[in-house]
């Protein structure tokens, strides 16, 4: 595996790479990471990652400075998963000035995930867009674990025309049901065994409404109810639809239920495709 630091050395590197499929990252990397690299090794020729802790993307209360940085080991598992290019920028490289022209995405941004993160999705839509003036790929993966970045990124490169095609990979799970986070590292051992409730609730949830529940509402409630229950402090627990996040009609069939709840310290997100 190639790795490069600047933006100069990354765009000369791919020239000539064929199909490019990208798969942007913070690093940290564990097994929902890998899959989103193998899934991008079908998908092209030249599979290229980034590693880059975004600041833009951090609140001033949030874990930008302790965020987990394990750049060795994530080359390790990069390189055993077939990535050709890394593109691991510092700070510096990617930002030489204040980055004052950003994406600023629609009311959405706002909404669930926006709400307790005000200005985060206008971070990572700039960083992405930015890495994609970088990279150029054909293609690009992001996990459907961050259920409203996908949708947002989604949507960015439709409405800005960009010629990039946007795969969402498949959330990868611990066996008890935890999906897989470089924050579960901030668990403890009593909040990890916890920690498998969120998703239990959730499929609770995707269940009833399969079987005909529409009162989207209690079903929301009750599953807040029953995680403040058990000593974690709620954000949200919202049925929305999957194409735009927004609240589901009557008719509307195609949903998801997301869910950000905090225990103890960690914020955990999670989401489920009513399917
Ligand atoms: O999902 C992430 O790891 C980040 O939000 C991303 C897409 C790499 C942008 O910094």
């Amino acid at each position: 595996m190639r790795i490069h630091a600047t933006i100069n050395d990354t765009r000369t590197a791919l020239r000539n790479s064929g199909r490019i499929v990208f798969v942007p990252t913070m690093g940290n990397l564990h097994a929902g990471h890998i899959a989103l690299m193998t899934q991008a090794r079908k998908l092209g020729d030249t599979v290229v990652a980034s590693i880059f802790v975004n600041p833009l993307q951090f609140g001033p209360n949030e874990d930008f400075e302790k965020y987990p940085r394990t750049f060795e080991a994530d080359c390790e598992k990069l390189t055993a998963a077939g990535v050709d290019v890394l593109f691991a920028p510092t700070v510096k490289d990617f930002y030489p000035e204040p980055q004052q022209y950003q994406v600023d995405p629609p009311e959405i941004q706002n909404q669930l995930e926006g709400k307790f993160r005000p200005g985060h999705f206008r971070g990572v839509a700039t960083v992405v867009l930015k890495l994609f003036n970088v990279v150029q790929p054909q293609v690009a993966v992001f996990g459907k674990k961050d259920y409203q970045q996908l949708m947002v990124l989604r949507n960015m490169t439709r409405q800005l025309a960009l010629p990039i095609e946007i795969v969402g990979g498949e959330t990868v799970r611990a066996e008890d049901g935890l999906a897989l986070s470089s924050r579960n590292g901030y668990l403890t051992a009593a909040e990890r065994a916890e920690a498998p409730r969120l998703h239990r609730i959730l499929v609770g949830i995707r269940n009833a409404v399969l079987a005909g529940e529409r009162d989207f509402t209690k079903l929301e409630q009750a599953g807040r109810q029953e995680l403040d229950g058990h000593g974690w402090k709620t954000d949200y627990v919202a049925i929305r639809r999957q194409a735009d996040l927004q609240l589901p009609g009557t008719n509307d069939s195609e949903l998801v239920v997301l869910a950000a709840s905090r225990l103890g310290t960690p914020r955990l997100i999670d989401n489920i495709e009513i399917v």
